[in-house]
């Protein structure tokens, strides 16, 4: 995204023009961004090698899941439904896991009927569940158990998962009791030791921390995992001032790892290969007087891209048509639902904005459209790929009357 002759481009279209062609709101993706993100995900992690597999919760177009099987990644699914839609993008059984605190009979049979790779497990009486389908199948069925390593992931609360009193995965004394179990299982082959312990992760201490948790417990366990999966979480420059996690010292950290453990590293990247590839584009409905700042009122809302009400989150605001001036106005970009949290950023020393103008939402790719919802009967917002020169249709708008 670049300003040429102060106007905003994306992947050089103009975003006014597109605003006008498709309407607002829409997302707005870069083919190059994710191929670029990928590209950089494997070369990260080259020496060690791993399956990647994209979490499917981050993004679950079609389209865009095609481009991500185009790419040899493999899929993190966590219920029947991105379960069907990772097939049907064409991804390999071989190449998906299944994660999830409460899988359901039928999503497990589902997933045992398919051969997936491998059902991380999070608690002993899904582990007997899994068994009691695969002995009625006569089938062997591979499985991971879930570690929480009670490590504090220093991100945002509401999406910290690897903390005790988390609901995610089982403590070391737990897990070492499932190995013992699982020893004996005629139907259960645990092949790997799973971990996620939270997502927009920053810093590379607990990353760190994890990985020692994981030495420990699998020493303890005397069991020899042919893969260990350490989950996604790699964060990205929501804020656009560098600050990145040092891919780099993960992976020498995994590469210090793997000399004590032999096995195969899965990793399961949402927010890193999706994130900064797309913008939300939306129109100014109205601006009105508020009591110290201005309320920018945009055509998009908290059911069209949630993460800002939910979390808090902070998304960078472009202006599409950049103008000189004095920067003095304090905004608070809004949606038009009904809720105080229906808010997307409050911005001191803004430039001046008017009704009708364009704006952008940054970094909206992960967590934007899968989060989407139909509150206060709002059709889903239209999504564009920009492919080389060529802008593509991935989803429609929806359509009003399917709500009614
Ligand atoms: N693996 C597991 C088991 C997970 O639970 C998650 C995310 C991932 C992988 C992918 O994490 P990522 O690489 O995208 O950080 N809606 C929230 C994020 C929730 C993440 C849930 N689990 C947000 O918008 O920030």
């Amino acid at each position: 995204m670049i300003y040429q002759k102060n106007r905003l481009k994306v992947d050089g279209f103009d975003v006014a023009l597109l605003g006008q062609k498709f309407k607002t709101p829409i997302y707005c993706y870069s083919l190059d961004k994710i191929k670029n993100n990928i590209l950089n995900f494997k070369k990260y992690f080259k020496k060690i090698n791993p399956l990647i597999c994209f979490s499917v919760k981050a993004n679950s177009n079609l389209k865009i899941l095609k481009e991500i099987k185009k790419n040899n990644l493999g899929a993190d699914v966590v219920s029947i439904g991105e379960l069907m839609k990772a097939l049907k993008a064409g991804i390999k059984p071989q190449k998906i896991v299944f994660s999830g605190v409460g899988k359901t009979t039928k999503e497990i049979e589902f997933a045992v009927k398919k051969n997936i790779l491998l059902i991380n497990t999070e608690s002993k009486s899904e582990i007997l569940e899994i068994e009691k389908i695969a002995r009625s199948k006569k089938k062997i069925v591979n499985i991971g158990i879930r570690l929480n390593p009670n490590t504090d992931a220093q991100t945002l609360s509401q999406i910290s998962t690897g903390k005790k009193e988390n609901k995610f995965g089982v403590d070391q004394k737990i897990f070492l009791r499932l190995v013992d179990y699982l020893k004996k299982s005629k139907y259960l082959n645990l092949n790997c030791l799973s971990v996620h312990i939270g997502s927009q992760i920053l810093n590379i201490k607990p990353y760190q921390n994890m990985l020692k948790s994981l030495n420990n417990t699998i020493k303890k366990s005397n069991h020899k995992f042919e893969y260990i999966d350490l989950g996604g979480g790699m964060g990205i420059d929501y804020e656009h001032n560098n600050t990145k996690l040092d891919f780099k010292k993960y992976s020498k950290n995994i590469e210090k790892f793997l000399k004590h453990n032999k096995c195969k590293i899965i990793f399961e990247p949402g927010r890193s290969i999706i994130g900064n590839s797309a913008i939300l584009i939306s129109k100014i409905i109205y601006i009105k007087k508020g009591y110290n700042k201005d309320f920018v009122i945009l055509d998009a809302a908290m059911n069209d891209f949630m993460r800002p009400a939910l979390y808090g989150a902070n998304h960078k605001i472009l202006p599409y048509k950049k103008i000189k001036g004095k920067k003095i106005y304090n905004y608070e970009f809004v949606g038009p639902i009904c809720e105080s949290t229906d808010t997307f950023s409050n911005i001191k020393n803004f430039q001046k904005l008017n009704e009708k103008d364009f704006i952008v939402i940054c970094d909206v790719g992960a967590y934007g459209t899968s989060l989407a919802s139909n509150y206060n009967v709002r059709p889903k917002p239209m999504e564009i790929l920009i492919r080389r020169n060529k802008v593509q249709v991935i989803n429609k708008r929806e359509n009003l009357s399917k709500l009614l």
